[in-house]
C-alpha cells in the first residue's frame, strides 16, 4: 500500500494586510513578499490600487539589477500580492498594519472599521512614529489586539522594527507581531509606548545640538565633517538635507510638545527660518549644506563630536531612568534606525562618565537662556550602573 503523505498547509505564514500604499505602506508590503508572505493590501485613494503592481515591481526589479534578488523571486513575491478596495476583504489578514496619514482621529477611525468588517483575532498593528499606541487602541472593543510596528524609510532596506505594546497590550499578539518580523528577517527592539519611542526620540540631539552650534556661529560644513571623522556616516545637517527641514521641524515640533516643552527638544530658530525660506534640503536644492560639498575637518572636529555625543548620551540616559528599557536595546535600535557607529551607552563606556558630565557641566555653565537646563544631567549618568 503506497503512504499518503500528510497533508502540509500550502502556506503556514499569517497572511498579512497592509491600509496605506504609500511610502511606508508600499515598502512594508515589500518586506513581507520577499519573505514569502501573502500580503493582502489596500488604499483609501482608488488609482493607487492600479499603480502599486507598477511601483512595487520596479522597486523589486532595482533589487534584481543588483543582484540582490532573483528575478524567479521577484517574480513570486509579486504574484503574493492581492490588491483589494474594500476593508472587509482583508478578512483572511491575521495580522493588519495600519500605515496611512499620521493622523489620530485617521487612524483611530480607521481602526474602529477594521474591528467593524474583520475577526476578533486580527492583530491591529500600527506604523505610527508619533502618536501614541495606547491612545489608537482606546475605544476599540479589543483593544489587547493593538500595538506598534515601527518600520523605518525604507522599509526593505532597514533592518530595525521597533515594536511597540500599550499597557493591555495581549502577549499573544506581541508574539505575532515579533514572530511575523523575525520571519521577515527583521531586527524586533521592543519599544515602550512614549513619545518618539527610542530612535526618533534618542535621535533629538543629534540634530538639536548641531543646529545650537550653527546659531553660535561654528559652520554648517565643519560640523558634518567633524561627525564624518569620528565615524559618523553623515552629518547632522546633511541628514536633515536628506530627510527633509520640513518633516525634521514637524517631529521635532511634536516631541517638544509631548515632552511638556523641555529644552533637550528646543525648536531651534535656524531650522524654523529654513523651513519658511524653503530651503528644505535636497527636494527643494538648498539645505544647511546641500548643494555644497563638505570640506576636511576643522581642527576643533573633536569638541565637535564630543559635544554632540555628550547630548545623544544624556538623552539616552534619561530615556533609561524612566524604565521599560535596557541599555543594549537603546544602542541597537540607535545604531540600526540611524545608521550611527555606536549606541550612545557604548559612547558613554568609550569617552567615560567623568568626561560627558563635565561636559554637559560645561554646555549647562554657558547655556543661554532659552537652552538653559537644556544639559542637566540625568540621574542616571550618575548612578553606579553609568558612572
Ligand atoms: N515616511 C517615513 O519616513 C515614515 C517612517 C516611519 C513611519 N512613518 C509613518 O507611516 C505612516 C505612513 O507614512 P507615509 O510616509 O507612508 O505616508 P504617505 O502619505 O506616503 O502614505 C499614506 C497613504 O495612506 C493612504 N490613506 C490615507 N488615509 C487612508 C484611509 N483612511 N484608508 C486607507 N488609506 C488611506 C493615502 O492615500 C496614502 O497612500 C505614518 O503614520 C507615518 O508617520 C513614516
Amino acid at each position: 500500500m503506497t503512504k499518503i503523505a500528510p497533508l502540509q498547509p500550502k502556506n503556514p505564514k499569517p497572511v498579512i494586510g497592509v491600509v496605506g500604499l504609500g511610502t511606508m505602506g508600499l515598502g512594508i508590503a515589500q518586506v513581507f513578499l520577499m519573505a514569502g508572505f501573502r500580503v493582502i493590501a489596500t488604499d483609501g485613494y482608488a488609482p493607487l490600487l492600479t499603480t502599486t503592481p507598477m511601483r512595487l515591481a520596479a522597486s523589486l526589479d532595482a533589487r534584481v539589477q543588483a543582484g540582490k534578488l532573483t528575478q524567479d523571486a521577484c517574480n513570486t513575491a509579486l504574484r503574493r500580492l492581492r490588491l483589494v478596495d474594500s476593508l472587509d476583504e482583508l478578512l483572511r489578514a491575521e495580522l493588519v498594519i495600519e500605515a496611512i496619514t499620521e493622523d489620530l482621529a485617521a487612524k483611530s477611525q480607521l481602526l474602529a472599521a477594521l474591528e467593524n468588517v474583520l475577526a476578533p483575532s486580527t492583530v491591529f498593528a500600527t506604523n505610527t512614529s508619533s502618536l501614541s499606541v495606547a491612545a489608537l487602541a482606546e475605544g476599540l472593543f479589543r483593544p489587547d489586539r493593538v500595538l506598534g510596528m515601527h518600520f523605518f524609510n525604507p522599509a526593505p532596506a532597514m533592518k530595525l522594527v521597533e515594536l511597540v505594546g500599550h499597557a493591555g497590550t495581549s502577549g499573544a499578539a506581541l508574539q505575532l507581531g515579533r514572530a511575523v518580523l523575525e520571519d521577515a528577517g527583521k531586527v524586533v527592539i521592543v519599544a515602550p509606548d512614549r513619545p518618539g519611542f527610542i530612535v526618533n526620540r534618542c535621535a533629538r540631539p543629534f540634530y538639536g545640538e548641531a543646529l545650537a552650534m550653527l546659531e553660535e556661529g561654528i559652520s554648517a560644513a565643519d560640523i558634518d565633517a567633524a561627525m564624518l571623522a569620528h565615524g559618523y556616516k553623515i552629518g547632522p545637517l546633511s541628514l536633515i538635507d536628506l530627510i527633509g527641514a520640513d518633516i525634521n521641524l514637524a517631529a521635532t515640533e511634536g516631541l517638544f510638545a509631548a515632552m511638556g516643552k523641555h529644552p533637550r527638544y528646543h525648536v531651534f530658530d535656524t531650522m524654523r527660518d529654513h523651513v519658511a525660506r524653503g530651503d528644505l534640503g535636497r527636494k527643494t536644492g538648498r539645505g544647511f549644506v546641500y548643494p555644497a560639498k563638505l570640506g576636511p575637518a576643522p581642527a576643533n572636529a573633536a569638541d565637535i563630536a564630543l559635544r554632540i555625543e555628550a547630548v545623544l548620551i544624556n538623552e539616552a540616559a534619561s530615556l533609561l531612568a524612566e524604565g521599560d528599557v535596557g541599555q543594549d536595546s537603546i544602542d541597537t535600535a540607535v545604531m540600526l534606525g540611524m545608521n550611527f557607529p555606536r549606541g550612545p551607552f557604548a559612547a558613554l563606556r568609550a569617552h567615560g562618565a567623568v568626561h560627558i558630565l563635565g561636559a554637559l557641566a560645561a554646555l549647562e555653565a554657558r547655556a543661554p537662556a532659552h537652552l538653559k537646563g537644556r544639559y542637566v544631567p540625568s540621574h542616571a549618568l550618575t548612578e553606579p550602573a553609568l558612572s
